[in-house]
């Protein structure tokens, strides 16, 4: 027995026993976390650049967000959308009060994916027009709809049919968007920075352009900030560092600080398209994630975090181009705000793996791409830590790629 009194070993047992085999694990037992710290089972401290992929934005059990769970806890659990209720009422009002300008009406889900699917639905609804536009690299999640536009043939291939004709489109390529563009499309979907596809940052004209050419052929841009939004990359939503606005916005994630919760938000217009019952979930507007989601936008709000995460990002950014670009075996290093990445001409599995032994919690994004996702109250010491721990591993996978004879081609 650890620290607190679980028995690890049996938590791992149960877990690879009784779970669907559909995760990839890192060998943590995860028990305890504050702020960007995560402590295991024998207590042992992480530094969390993970953040359960991109959840925990203000911290791990930040106590303004316990706080509005216990209280809402203790006054209501469920309330269905079929009755009003107070919590919901208060966030719904501060989440468009932060949303895009003109974007007033929401969907309240349960998930990143449930966002997308309501998203789509409306689409289809709005136009009158079955077709969808998404990119290649695009990640958008894994039920019926959202994985019809997501990128990777190995996540679709097997669950064929999906909903219909989905056309890809280069990330970054307008030319080939425009061709792809005819009147029959109801929707582009893009994330304004790619995150599993790793960090992908588009050209600077790009999503103006894609937005000029949905508003020429009437199809409506859905824009998903679901790992991105929420001041990840310095600003509230990353679709403002180009001065972009969607039709449709699908939000989640950090939205509730962890609490299951997905958000489709549109303009009047688009969302009364739908009548009732065509839409509904029996979770989504729950009152406690509606408590965490007014806390969590209270704290990014009055913590200034969007800044923060611009400022600590340059430096994390900055202090992985000083220690690791000197190692031929790193490939690129990229980043907005606090969403990092960097390519090895070698696969990550060990660095992955390494880090989460040496106290550093880290994604990967593919084979080969190391993906940092930290919350944005990350401090300066855990960054240093972090970079120290990263170009530990790196000097070892240099010294691999020296002995290896067939490295990743560029
Ligand atoms: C950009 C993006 N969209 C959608 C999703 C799906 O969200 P969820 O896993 O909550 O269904 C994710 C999840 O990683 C994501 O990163």
């Amino acid at each position: 027995m650890g620290k607190y009194d679980v028995d690890q070993h049996r938590v791992v047992d149960v877990e690879n026993r009784i779970l669907a085999p559909t995760y990839s694990k890192i060998p943590v037992v995860a028990i305890r976390g504050r702020g960007a710290k995560i402590w295991d089972a024998d207590g042992r401290e992480y530094v969390d650049c993970m953040s359960g992929y991109g959840v925990a934005l203000v911290g791990h059990c930040h106590p303004k967000i316990v706080e509005a769970i216990v209280r809402q806890a203790e006054k209501l659990i469920v309330c269905h959308g079929s009755m009003y209720n107070d919590a919901r009422a208060e966030f719904i009002e501060k989440l468009v009060s932060i949303a895009p300008r003109g974007l007033d009406k929401v969907f309240l889900s349960n998930s990143g994916a449930e966002a997308i699917e309501a998203a789509l639905k409306i689409a289809r609804k709005y136009t009158g027009r079955k077709v969808f536009i998404s990119m290649m690299g695009g990640y958008h999640g894994k039920t019926m709809g959202a994985l019809s536009v997501t990128w990777r043939e190995d996540y679709r291939r097997p669950f064929e049919p999906l909903i219909g004709e989905v056309r890809f489109a280069p990330y970054g390529d307008i030319d080939k968007l425009r061709s792809l563009a005819t009147n029959d499309v109801a929707a582009v979907v893009v994330e304004p920075v790619q995150g599993e596809a790793g960090v992908k940052i588009p050209p600077d004209s790009y999503l103006r352009e894609v937005r000029e050419v949905c508003d020429e052929k009437g199809i409506l841009l859905i824009v998903d900030e679901i790992q991105c939004g929420l001041c990840r990359t310095g600003k509230m939503w990353a679709s403002q560092h180009w001065g972009v606005i969607p039709d449709i916005l699908c939000v989640a994630k950090g939205l509730a600080s962890g609490i299951p919760i997905g958000a489709t938000i549109a303009s009047k217009d688009i969302m009364d398209k739908l009548s009732i019952g065509e839409h509904t979930s029996t979770f989504g507007g729950n009152p406690i994630a509606c408590a965490a989601g007014s806390a969590t936008i209270d704290v990014l709000i009055s913590e200034n975090l969007a800044e923060r995460a611009s400022e600590i990002g340059s430096i994390f950014k900055r202090m992985l181009q000083d220690r690791l670009s000197k190692y031929r075996v790193v490939r690129e290093i990229r980043g907005l705000g606090l969403m990092l990445a960097f390519d090895l001409r070698l696969p990550v599995k060990d660095v992955v793996l390494g880090a989460a032994a040496n106290g550093l919690l880290i994604l990967y994004s593919g084979r080969t791409t190391v993906r940092l996702l930290p919350p944005l109250v990350i401090g300066r010491d855990e960054v240093e830590y972090a970079v120290s721990i990263l170009e530990k591993l790196v000097a070892v996978e240099e010294e691999k790629l020296k002995t290896r004879v067939h490295p990743i081609k560029e």
